[in-house]
């Protein structure tokens, strides 16, 4: 076993899915790695060692990767958010498409799926309509406002500029950091759950060029609260809605128990193809508008919807797909968890004048155990589930159903592997799947594939 500690030289060979890199010691033994590209020689230390693997971190470059590039942002090294803005894009596009090839072949043992070319941005910064900040009371007591440092999940640094959102959205963390300061109003502690200011959320509609300022806060009255607006909406007049959230609980998520409209709406909205979406505080959205039309397009087109088609949007958070949808379409209900994504899709489907849509909020493994009488009900199912994918008995009671047609959108290609498997063995054939890039500069890869029944 490699002592921990040692210093190597290692040649990278390949990127894992985790964003780190992938090299053999000379007795052939995995080291996964902190740093490095393939094509790269690197001196590292290793820092774990277990049976099968071992981790390390670069320490140094020893010969550079044609695929490297400088980093655009300064927080590059820092920053937990863009792991792989010093690789060339397209190559970030290979190692996506490789990998979702890759957990097909490896997870759900398929070899003769189609892997599209995945579809690429235009533009791999600015992309983000969502993007959520943290305050933090540092080891020397000053308060910090930015992002997580990389590998670090309780240290935050203090951010001048993210290219990921918007020049305004700089603006805001910069001057929401200057007001806090200014006016002695103490960030949460984790530590010691004490402190005011937990979260700073900024969500744009990229189509609409309307921002929401969500402020999360722990509970009590916010002091200097009235300042904070009357400065905020006099400096920053490209703000068109301002929330307060407030929440006691321990746990560290921005989401809040109560929610205070300060100012605007208390909503922002977003265009996608013909129609207009509100986007609240605390609801699901997809955060790269422009791609999420490329996505849903794709996941259209497969479906090739039809008249007589009755829908079932399974996870379908602020109710975007059934929505574009319903046109074509005999009728969708959609099912979420979250009771304001719940109620955001019942505003969106009254807005854009959608009658044969209908929701319900509760988990989706409870509502098709109430289906199970009526499976016969739903022709097509979309399913587009969080990360960690289709609980066994979803996966179970959805075969019950037998949908003619079934799409499955995933943000996470090792459990959409393991799903399809399980569909495969129930009779349905996966031809071919789409990659979407959603997210530029991170590992994170979406895909849509269609299950065709037998
Ligand atoms: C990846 S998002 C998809 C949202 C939507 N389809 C869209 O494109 O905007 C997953 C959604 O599933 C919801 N969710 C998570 N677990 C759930 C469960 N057990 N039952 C129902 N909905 C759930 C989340 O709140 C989130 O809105």
């Amino acid at each position: 076993m490699m002592a921990q500690g040692k210093i190597v030289t290692l040649d990278v060979t390949d990127l894992a899915f985790d964003g780190k890199s992938v090299a053999h010691l000379d007795d052939g033994k995995v080291v996964f790695l902190k740093g490095g590209l393939p094509g790269e020689t690197v001196e590292a230390e290793i820092v774990r060692s277990k049976p099968r693997y071992d981790q390390g971190v670069v320490h140094r470059i020893i010969k550079k990767s044609e695929l490297r590039i400088d980093a655009r942002c300064a927080h590059f090294e820092q920053c937990g958010g863009c792991t792989w803005q010093d690789l060339k894009y397209e190559q970030q596009l290979s190692y996506k498409q490789k990998q979702v090839a890759d957990c097909l072949e490896r997870l759900g043992g398929f070899d003769t799926i189609e892997v599209k070319e995945i579809m690429g941005v235009d533009d791999p910064f600015w992309y983000r309509n969502k993007m959520e900040f943290s305050f933090h009371v540092a080891e020397d007591d000053s308060m910090r406002l930015g992002l997580h440092e990389r590998g670090h999940f309780d240290r935050i640094f203090d951010l001048e500029k993210c290219y990921l959102q918007s020049d305004l959205s700089n603006e805001i963390v910069a001057w929401v950091r200057q007001f806090a300061i200014s006016n002695d109003i103490p960030a949460y502690d984790v530590k010691t759950h004490e402190g005011y200011l937990r979260f700073l959320v900024i969500r744009q509609g990229v189509r609409t060029d309307q921002t929401m300022v969500n402020l999360v806060t722990n509970q009590g009255e916010f002091p200097s609260g009235d300042t904070f607006l009357a400065q905020m909406t006099e400096t920053l007049g490209q703000i068109t809605t301002i929330i307060h959230n407030q929440t006691g609980k321990l746990s560290n998520v921005a989401v809040g128990e109560t929610e205070n409209v300060l100012y605007g709406p208390g909503f922002i909205e977003e265009q996608l193809f013909d129609c207009r979406f509100r986007i609240r505080a605390n609801s699901f959205f997809q955060t790269n508008s422009l791609q999420a039309e490329k996505l849903y397009g794709v996941a259209f087109d497969m479906l090739q919807p039809e008249a007589t088609d009755k829908v079932l949007d399974l996870y379908c958070g602020a109710g975007t797909i059934g929505i574009l949808l319903a046109d074509r379409v005999d009728s969708v209900v959609g099912v979420e968890l979250v009771e304001d994504a719940v109620r955001a899709a019942r505003e969106n489907a009254a807005l854009n004048g959608i009658e044969n849509i209908s929701f319900h909020q509760g988990h989706v493994r409870d509502y098709l155990k109430q289906q199970r009488s009526g499976a016969a009900e739903f022709s097509t199912l979309i399913i587009d589930p969080p990360r960690a994918g289709l609980h066994p008995k979803a996966v179970k009671r959805i075969i019950a159903m037998q949908p003619e047609k079934l799409i499955y959108i995933s943000c996470n290609p090792s459990t959409f592997a393991r799903d399809a498997k399980s569909f495969a063995q129930a009779g349905y054939d996966l031809p071919v799947v789409q990659p979407v890039d959603m997210f530029p500069h991170t590992m994170h890869i979406e895909l849509v594939g269609r299950f065709f029944r037998n």
